[in-house]
């Protein structure tokens, strides 16, 4: 088994940035411009192109968004139809014009994504000091690849890969060969698509699905060479090697505004549809079928343990997840956030399961989770919205939530989406462990089947959020109250006003008020409470008459047929009735809803927010 330190320099080592490279019959500017515009959710500080004019590779690079960067390639005159991009997070090097990428020396041009760890004893070895004008560790790749090119690109890139470690997507244009790009990498992902007239590659398949609704992914340590002609992939002793060609269930179409505000919007209003996309996926005669992801019987049976490792939101949604299968399945279950996972010696035994998610399939923390709970023996399951995402390929088992793609930083209706694939498993494990019989898994299956239209309905109510948003803008703490499913609604819910709107907002379990938290408590401090269960109200009822007793004014999100037990006269937001454990996925659509409202009344960039990256990539 690995241990802590050297996985914790495997997850320092891992970054992502965004990359593409684009050989067509079109404009190589735009295209490589607007495929950056598409990698722009992965978070990113600087930005830059290179395009083949024939000439020259010409390199147009700046600290700064892509908008910034368009200004500066209008100075292309020349039609270019060979180029790469690369949008850059800065973890090793400042944010700086010449840390930005792409990277020139000599007679080659280079992006990259990843981190060469012996970088600066390959400066001295090689005494390429004089070189370089970068502090980062990518011009040094560059400057290699400079050094052993002989005009032969492929022993090129073969004397430099035994010279670097650590993990890279390079790719790559030598001046005397525009026509053509080279990649090659190890552990960072690079896909790649084509069609009749052009090839593209990329850091993930959102520009992709331009070029055609079929793409492979680049297996490491093999060296792709596109050039007009097609494009073939080379092992290291020159060795063609075949493309795994995959489908893409995305188009472009999907990942535009649509005529939104915002992408958050967009994505809330969504939620309908993918959840039944996503339900209707997994559902044969109205009971749980995974046999197409080939979760066998066998494995139902043998996994006595669940251990669930995952990040932000997506740890919530294991979190809430936890009750469900220690309560319906009866299944033991641990959640972990992934960042302390690797450094936590958790009891496993070796019947454990650990299931894994993230909308991403990128976020470092819980990839190196999941490769942890490999090397140590554990089977894995991941639940993931990007096809062909890291995280995917590396688990043993894969479930795709069908939430189509999530642009807006702050995560939505994938959170819907990854409950909806977690309740179907629940029942599952329920039916294994005899928990329930096949018809009473069939009957919570036609619960499950009122969820879309409970958050369509929520989502119809737009205006009436909108409304109550008003009353929290100015807020600069909040403080969220609720008991059982209700506490761990409200930990997404805190989440999300914190990341849109920047209002300092804690959830906390109610019946854990009087330990500690009850002392921030103030005259009109602001208190939103949620109340869906119903064997819990009355106690919720009275934490609530203790923070108005201290001075709360309170705001209560709640089921309309617990209205009756309230017994105090408070402001109150209806949401609408499912049964209690499926309460979460309309009033989180109401708290989705509000946090977005909020932020709009602020003027922030809903979107994008400060400090935020949609794939978190850096531990
Ligand atoms: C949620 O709104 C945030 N964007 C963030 O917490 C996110 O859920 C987290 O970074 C995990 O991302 P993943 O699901 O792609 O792994």
């Amino acid at each position: 088994m690995m241990d802590v330190s050297s996985l914790k320099k495997k997850v320092e080592n891992n970054i992502m940035c965004g990359i593409v490279g684009y050989i067509g019959t079109n404009k190589a500017t735009d295209i490589l411009l607007e495929s950056l515009e598409l990698l722009e959710y992965r978070g990113y500080d600087s930005a830059g192109v290179a395009f083949c004019s024939g000439k020259n590779v010409q390199v147009y690079k700046c600290p700064n968004r892509v908008a910034v960067l368009k200004e500066l390639v209008k100075e292309q005159k020349e039609d270019a139809h060979v180029g790469i991009g690369h949008t850059r997070w800065a973890t090793h090097g400042s944010v700086s014009y010449k840390n930005s990428h792409p990277h020139q020396v000599g007679q080659v041009t280079l992006v990259h994504n990843g981190i060469i760890e012996n970088y600066k004893e390959l400066i001295h070895t090689y005494h390429l000091e004089d070189q370089l004008v970068s502090s980062g560790d990518s011009e040094v790749a560059c400057a290699l690849l400079n050094l052993f090119y002989k005009k032969d690109p492929m022993e090129a890139i073969i004397k430099t890969l035994s010279v670097i470690e650590g993990t890279y997507a390079l790719v790559m244009i030598f001046s005397d060969r525009q026509e053509e790009i080279y990649a090659v990498r190890k552990v960072s992902p690079i896909v790649v698509s084509e069609n009749e007239t052009e090839r593209m590659l990329a850091s993930d398949v959102m520009p992709l699905s331009r070029i055609s609704k079929e793409y492979f992914t680049l297996p490491e340590q093999v060296i792709l060479k596109m050039s007009k002609e097609g494009i073939h992939l080379y092992d290291f002793e020159g060795h063609e090697v075949e493309k795994k060609k995959e489908r893409l269930d995305w188009d472009i179409e999907q990942m535009n505004q649509q005529g939104y505000p915002y992408y958050m919007e967009k994505e809330i209003a969504e939620q309908k549809e993918v959840l039944q996309r996503t339900l209707l996926s997994y559902v044969e005669d109205s009971f749980p079928c995974f046999e197409r992801e080939a979760l066998t019987e066998e494995l139902f049976e043998k996994s006595k343990h669940l251990v669930i490792v995952a990040c932000g939101t997506s740890y919530h949604a294991g979190l809430y997840a936890k009750n469900l299968f220690e309560k319906i399945a009866h299944l033991k279950t641990d959640v972990y956030l992934a960042s302390e996972f690797i450094y936590q010696e958790p009891v496993m035994e070796e019947d454990t399961l650990v299931l894994v998610i993230s909308q991403s399939g990128e976020t470092i923390d819980t990839l190196e989770a999941l490769r942890h709970s490999k090397e140590m023996g554990y089977q894995t399951l991941s639940i993931v919205n990007v096809k062909g995402s890291s995280i995917a390929k590396e688990s043993d088992y894969t479930l795709y939530t069908y939430a189509g793609p999530e642009i807006a930083v702050a995560s939505t209706k994938a959170y819907t989406c990854q409950l909806m694939v977690l309740f179907l498993l629940v029942y599952r494990f329920a039916y294994t462990r005899n928990r329930f019989t096949k018809e009473e898994v069939q009957q919570e299956i036609e619960e499950l089947k009122k969820v879309p239209y409970s958050v369509e309905d929520i989502y119809q109510r737009k205006e009436e959020f909108q409304e109550c948003a008003k009353e929290f803008k100015d807020e600069k703490d909040l403080y969220m109250i609720g008991r059982g499913f209700d506490y761990y609604i409200l930990l997404e819910a805190a989440l999300k006003m914190k990341e849109v709107s920047y209002i300092h907002t804690e959830a906390y379990a109610s019946g854990e008020l009087k330990h500690g938290p009850i002392a921030l408590i103030e005259q009109d401090t602001t208190v939103i409470a949620c109340l869906t269960q119903k064997d819990l109200v009355s106690k919720a009822s009275s934490n609530m008459k203790e923070v108005r007793a201290r001075g709360a004014k309170v705001i209560a999100f709640m089921k309309p047929s617990l209205e009756k037990y309230l017994e105090q006269k408070i402001s109150i937001i209806l949401l609408n009735d499912l049964k209690d454990d499926l309460m979460v996925f309309p009033a989180i659509v109401a708290f989705q809803l509000l946090a977005y409202y909020v932020a709009c009344e602020k003027g922030l960039n809903v979107d994008k927010p400060r400090n935020l990256a949609k794939v978190v990539t850096v531990e």
